[in-house]
């Protein structure tokens, strides 16, 4: 299961970023992540479909919606349902990302401009386990990204920095036109939270990774 640190949960209650989210009405302080990251690498324009991995709360799905637009097709997938109320352009799915059947999803939806991923897993403390489990989430959400992205569509995902971080980059670096390290403003001095992103996924990728070939 995991953690619930949304906006009803009182370890928050001295937090800066969660009272402005419950001031401002957004599900989950880490709206000012995704608008940060937003800010600086200009990701989600009117009209940009999206795929947001590990969704719950809703707060990413909030500020997106609220740049896309109510033409644009966004889709939320979590293991815990969303329970706050998001305009009818927007659909979540209920479900474990590493049991996505991509090919399914792709006939669905069509191809995305954009994946985010802001999946974490439920903390234990050990370091030994949290890090090597973020980096498999991550390690999904790139490949659901490159079966799921149309060529030239953008990437942007969580990872807990840890040993494999440089391959990681790497790995974003070999697919996309452009990969970037980004540690937010936002991000509590103690965590090992790092999002890379790619801009610009390689045809070569696109094709090698479609779920709806073979
Ligand atoms: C930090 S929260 C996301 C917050 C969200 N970006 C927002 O703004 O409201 C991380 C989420 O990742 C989800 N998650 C972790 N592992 C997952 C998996 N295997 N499949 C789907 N969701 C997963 C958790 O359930 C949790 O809700």
């Amino acid at each position: 299961m995991a953690t619930r640190k949304g906006l009803g949960d009182k370890r928050n209650r001295h937090d800066p970023a969660y009272l402005r989210a419950k001031r401002e009405k957004y599900a989950g302080r880490a709206i000012y992540k995704l608008q940060e990251i937003d800010q600086r690498f200009r990701l989600i324009k009117p009209g940009t479909q999206l795929l947001d991995l590990g969704c719950w709360p809703g707060s990413w799905l909030q500020y997106a919606v609220g740049k896309t637009g109510t033409e644009a097709t966004l889709v939320g997938v979590d293991l815990v349902p969303v329970e706050i109320a998001l305009p009818a352009n927007v659909q979540t799915i209920v479900g474990d990302v590493t049991k996505l059947k991509l090919d399914r999803l792709v006939e669905r939806f069509g191809r995305f401009d954009l994946v985010l991923s802001d999946m974490a897993p439920n903390t234990t403390g050990n370091k030994d386990f949290d890090i090597p489990t973020s980096e498999d989430l991550f390690l999904r959400a790139l490949d659901i990204a490159s079966a799921s992205l149309r060529i030239g569509g953008h990437f942007c995902a969580k990872v807990f920095q840890g040993g494999r971080f440089p391959e990681l980059l790497r790995e974003v670096e070999s697919r996309f036109q452009q990969g970037r390290a980004y540690r937010c403003e936002h991000t509590r001095k103690q965590s090992r939270e790092q999002y890379i992103i790619g801009r610009g996924l390689k045809a070569t990728v696109a094709r090698a990774h479609d779920p709806t070939e073979g």
